[in-house]
């Protein structure tokens, strides 16, 4: 592995900050999001936020209120000899209704705090500028995403924490898990359906809009800062025909497309073909100028990042994709030859290099594996210890494939930040429950608990995996 490799860990603000009106903050789109059997309708697109019961739970507003708690938690991240830590910035702390002309400086001034105490640690700040929260507000005004309007309103956001934590920050990522819009068009872009709209016209105007929002974006930031690098998110992992039929070979092509396309366009910096097509055959027309086009051809990504969690299944046959789903997220099938985790996600190691092998291939650019790790019900002993050793193997299986993607497959990687580095709120499911962290939080999914912090089995062991350079596993 390089010398200069970034193992880390991933936070995102709306699943761990907190503080949801603090410091002039306005609300944001995952402030709306309940726990509880109204989640998933409202993810979705399909329920809105002003229709929920008056006793909802939202537990985004508080989740492990980092907001207070960063000093602590960093020196955390810094005892376990993180290289970088991957976070997010909450759009409407920075601008409340996301149109304002000028920012926020209490959001500016806690982001700039949090930024400092990790380059005290020598940690590299790696920020995802949009994850899943949009200001409310330009949902409810605009329709989120499906405006273009939004790209200005974005542009105007990313320009301002552009220049204040220029040469500070080198990594930025602009939006995460960008097909996520496709699947959770709600939690992913703040997309809420109307009666009787297109729903794939819907979510490629919001992507194109996005897509254009993103290439600008980089343009900007290589404008204020040369030096910094710019990239993309995808929520990774190869579809694989459930057999040999090519009916099923065929599916699962399809099927990765339909995640691949963002990266296509945000890589190469144009359409593809067969995205193209797609839209002539759906009745699709992107409302997009001429200049858009200009835009997404010359502002490419320096590099690619990605979630990785699970390979996924796809099937031509329709009574084999009745019987067996996989997840809770993107539609997939049970994979017969793998073991999954309890909340029914599939584990596999190899399917991370062949993740792994597929992008470098196809993009020949950086990759950075910004996500990955197990969500598991941790149990803490008496004595306050928690012996994840689940984790500790899940980990370790996909380190190892990932360091077989690099030593003996030579793709270029710049890191490795497993999620949830602290315990969070799941953003699937809204619970406290599935965790993933290294750092145990005293929390459960109704909200009650001490907030207190405690190391795990596993933050021992992650500490001595970046201790030599992942030489120990
Ligand atoms: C990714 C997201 O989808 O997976 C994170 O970028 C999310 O925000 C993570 O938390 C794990 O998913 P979950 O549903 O287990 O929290």
């Amino acid at each position: 592995m390089r010398k200069d490799f970034l193992w880390g860990g991933a936070t995102a603000a709306n699943q761990c900050e907190g503080g949801y009106l603090e410091g002039g903050k306005g609300m944001g789109t995952v402030d709306v999001v309940p726990w509880g059997e109204n989640r998933f309708p409202i993810m979705l697109g399909e329920m809105n936020y002003k229709d929920l019961p008056d006793d909802s739970y939202y537990p985004s507003r508080e989740a492990i209120d980092m907001y207070h708690h960063y000093k602590e938690d960093i020196a955390l991240f810094a005892e376990m000899g993180f290289k970088c830590y991957r976070f997010s910035l909450s759009w409407s702390r920075i601008f409340p209704t996301g149109e304002e002309d000028m920012p926020n400086e209490e959001g500016l001034k806690f982001y700039e705090e949090v930024i400092d105490e990790l380059l005290k640690y020598n940690i590299e700040p790696v920020i995802t500028i949009c994850h899943f929260d949009v200001p409310l507000a330009l949902a409810d005004k605009y329709g989120s995403w499906k405006n273009r309007i939004l790209i200005d309103c974005f542009v105007h956001y990313c320009d301002a924490i552009f220049r204040r934590f220029k040469g500070k920050v080198k990594y930025w990522i602009t939006f995460n898990e960008i097909n996520m819009l496709l699947h959770l068009p709600f939690m992913g872009a703040g997309i809420l359906f109307e009666e009787g709209e297109n729903i794939n016209q819907v979510k490629y105007q919001a992507a194109h809009n996005e897509l254009v929002a993103s290439a600008m974006a980089t343009r900007l930031a290589h404008e204020i800062d040369p030096e910094c690098k710019v990239g993309c998110m995808l929520a990774a992992g190869n579809f694989y025909p459930y057999s040999c039929n090519p009916d099923d070979v065929w599916k699962a092509m399809e099927k990765d497309r339909d995640n691949y396309f963002f990266i296509d366009v945000q890589a190469r910096g144009q359409y593809p073909a067969y995205a193209m097509k797609f839209f002539e055959r759906e009745g699709i027309t992107l409302n997009a100028e001429e200049e858009d086009y200009r835009i997404l051809r010359e502002n490419t990504v320096d590099y690619i990042s990605f979630s990785y969690y699970s390979s996924r299944c796809a099937t031509a046959d329709p009574d084999i994709l009745k019987k067996s789903t996989a997840g809770n997220v993107m539609k997939s099938i049970k994979n017969p030859y793998l073991k999954a985790s309890d909340w029914g996600w599939q584990i596999d190691p190899l399917g991370l290099r062949i993740t792994l092998n597929t992008l470098y291939d196809r993009y020949q650019k950086p990759l950075f594996i910004v996500e990955n790790g197990l969500g598991a019900a941790d149990f803490m002993e008496a004595d306050g210890t928690v012996s994840d050793d689940y984790r500790i193997d899940y980990l370790r299986e996909h380190i190892k494939a990932m360091m077989d993607a690099v030593d003996m497959d030579g793709v270029d990687l710049l890191g490795y930040t497993p999620w949830g580095c602290i315990d969070l709120v799941s953003a699937s499911t809204g619970e406290m429950k599935k965790r993933y962290g290294f750092i145990y939080v005293d929390k459960d999914n109704e909200g009650n608990g001490t907030l207190k912090r405690s190391r795990k089995k596993s933050f021992y062991w992650y500490q001595k995996v970046i201790e030599t350079n992942g030489a120990s596993l």
